[in-house]
């Protein structure tokens, strides 16, 4: 079997994920977002991906990244349920390897009150290895993973580099804190 050329291949995603947005008129909506996601199913079946984002890792680096600070790619591993949080960018994800439930949330205040928020859910859908998500721009760039037992392995490409300070939710309390996913990503810990 021929070798993939996988660093070709995540380039002319790239690239295409470019094309995808301009052929919606620049817009990132369910349709473009749904598109790229599509797009990037074929490289979230690799069976190497696991053994090619160790070795990005090891370098310092992620799968991919513009070097303008644009689109990224990398494979994120989710142990436990995640806090509702935001992520700075919008992205787009496909499952690698594990089962979910991925919950997709939108703001409905007008985000003038420091700490507090109300969040509307948009989309509660149950992932599984082949299956897509995404989220949209600041301010709505909100969701929550809640994974199997073992955890969920995604690829996921984001348009620009993470934020590293991001909104966390409580969604009893309509408000949110800002804080470093190291200390707030996992807050059954
Ligand atoms: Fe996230």
């Amino acid at each position: 079997m021929p070798e993939i050329d996988t660093d070709g291949a995540i380039r002319a995603f790239i690239s295409d994920a470019h094309s995808i947005v301009a052929q919606h008129g620049g817009q990132v909506n369910d349709a473009s977002l749904a598109d790229i996601a599509h797009r990037m199913k074929e490289i979230s079946r690799w069976k190497n991906l696991e053994a090619l984002a160790d070795a990005a890792r090891e370098r310092g680096e992620r799968l991919y990244s513009e070097p303008d600070g644009g689109f990224q790619l990398m494979l994120a591993h989710f142990p436990a349920t995640t806090a509702v949080h935001t992520h700075g960018a919008w992205g787009v994800m496909a499952a690698h390897q594990g089962k979910e439930w991925y919950r997709q949330y939108v703001r409905e205040d007008d985000g003038s009150a420091e700490g507090e928020a109300r969040l509307k859910l948009v989309r509660e859908v149950r992932i599984e290895p082949g299956d897509i998500g995404w989220w949209y721009s600041p301010p709505d760039d909100i969701h929550q993973q809640v994974p199997d037992e073992g955890g969920a392995s995604e690829l996921i490409m984001m348009s620009e580099p993470p934020a590293s300070e991001r909104l966390y939710f409580d969604l009893d309390h309509h408000t949110y804190i800002r804080d470093t996913p190291a200390a707030r990503h996992y807050p059954a810990r």
